[in-house]
C-alpha cells in the first residue's frame, strides 16, 4: 500500500504574510534556544524569496531578538565576492545584517571569493569550530528555498554533492546559469532541529505539488530533506500552493 507522507504545510495569502510567519518562527526559535542554551544558530538560504524575510526581521525584530546570541550561517553560496549581485551573503547583509546589532564574529560567511573547493573546506572548518563537533553540526533552524527543478540549497538533481555522507560542505556546480557554489550537505541539513522551506509564487506550484501532494520525494533534492529527529515545515503562499489545492491536499 502506498504510504502518503503527511507534511507540515502552512499556506499564506501572499508573500508578505509568508515572510511575517517565517520571521515569527525565527524569533520564537531564537528565543527558545537562547533561554535553553544561551545561543542560537540559523542557516539562511539564498535566492530572492528571503528578501522579504530579512526586511521583516530587520523592521519588526531589530530590538526584540538578542542578536548578540544569534549566529548566522548560510545553506549555500555562489562562488562570487561578497559584494557581487549574485552573492547570497550580500542579500542578507543589505536586508538585515547591516541594520541590526549583531557582532561580526557571529556572521559565518561562506567566502565565495575563494574557489569553491577552498571555500567549502574553510566553511567546514568554521562549522566544526563553532559546533565543537567532530561529527555533525545541529542547526537550531535552517531556512531553505525551493527551485523549480526541485533543488534546494545548492543541491541539484544528479550532483555528486547529493551523495556526500561525510563532509559538511562541498563545492557544487549549477548548470543553470553555469556557476560554482558551495553547499551544506544532506547529512548536515537532515541533522537540523528544524528546517523551514519558504516557497513563493506560481512558478513553484508544480514542483511543490509533486513533492508535497504526490510525495514524489527522492527524485528531487528538496524531497530528500527529512530531518530526524528534527522537523520540516513548508511555508507556501497561495500561488505556490495552488496545485496542492487541486490535488486534494
Ligand atoms: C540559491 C539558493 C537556492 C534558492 C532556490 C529558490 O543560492 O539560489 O540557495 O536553493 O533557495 O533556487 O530561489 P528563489 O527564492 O529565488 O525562488
Amino acid at each position: 500500500m502506498e504510504t502518503t507522507l503527511k507534511h507540515d504545510i502552512r499556506v499564506f495569502p501572499d508573500p508578505y504574510a509568508l515572510a511575517i510567519a517565517a520571521a515569527s518562527f525565527f524569533a520564537a526559535s531564537a528565543s527558545g534556544a537562547i533561554v535553553n542554551r544561551g545561543i542560537f544558530s540559523a542557516a539562511l538560504p539564498g535566492g530572492s524569496t528571503p528578501r522579504l524575510l530579512f526586511r521583516i526581521l530587520e523592521s519588526a525584530y531589530r530590538e526584540s531578538v538578542e542578536w548578540n546570541r544569534v549566529h548566522l550561517f548560510w545553506t549555500d553560496e555562489r562562488a562570487v565576492p561578497p559584494d557581487h549581485e549574485q552573492s547570497n551573503y550580500r542579500l542578507a547583509y543589505e536586508g538585515l545584517i547591516s541594520k541590526i546589532a549583531i557582532p561580526s564574529g557571529n556572521i559565518h560567511r561562506i567566502r565565495g571569493e575563494l574557489n569553491a573547493a577552498e571555500a567549502a573546506l574553510e566553511y567546514e572548518r568554521d562549522l566544526r569550530r563553532f559546533f565543537k563537533t567532530a561529527v555533525l553540526p545541529r542547526f537550531d533552524l535552517v531556512f531553505l528555498g525551493l527551485g523549480q527543478d526541485g533543488h534546494t540549497a545548492s543541491l541539484f538533481q544528479g550532483s555528486e554533492a547529493l551523495s556526500e555522507t561525510m563532509r559538511l560542505a562541498v563545492p557544487s556546480f549549477s548548470k543553470s546559469p553555469g556557476n560554482w557554489r558551495v553547499t551544506l550537505t544532506l547529512p548536515v541539513l537532515n541533522n537540523s532541529s528544524a528546517v523551514v522551506f519558504l516557497v513563493s509564487g506560481r512558478s513553484k506550484a508544480g514542483i511543490a505539488s509533486e513533492i508535497l501532494a504526490q510525495n514524489i520525494l527522492n527524485r528531487y533534492p528538496a524531497g530528500m530533506i527529512k530531518p530526524s529527529p528534527g522537523k520540516v515545515i513548508w511555508l507556501l503562499d497561495r500561488e505556490a500552493a495552488n496545485s496542492l489545492k487541486n490535488s486534494g491536499k
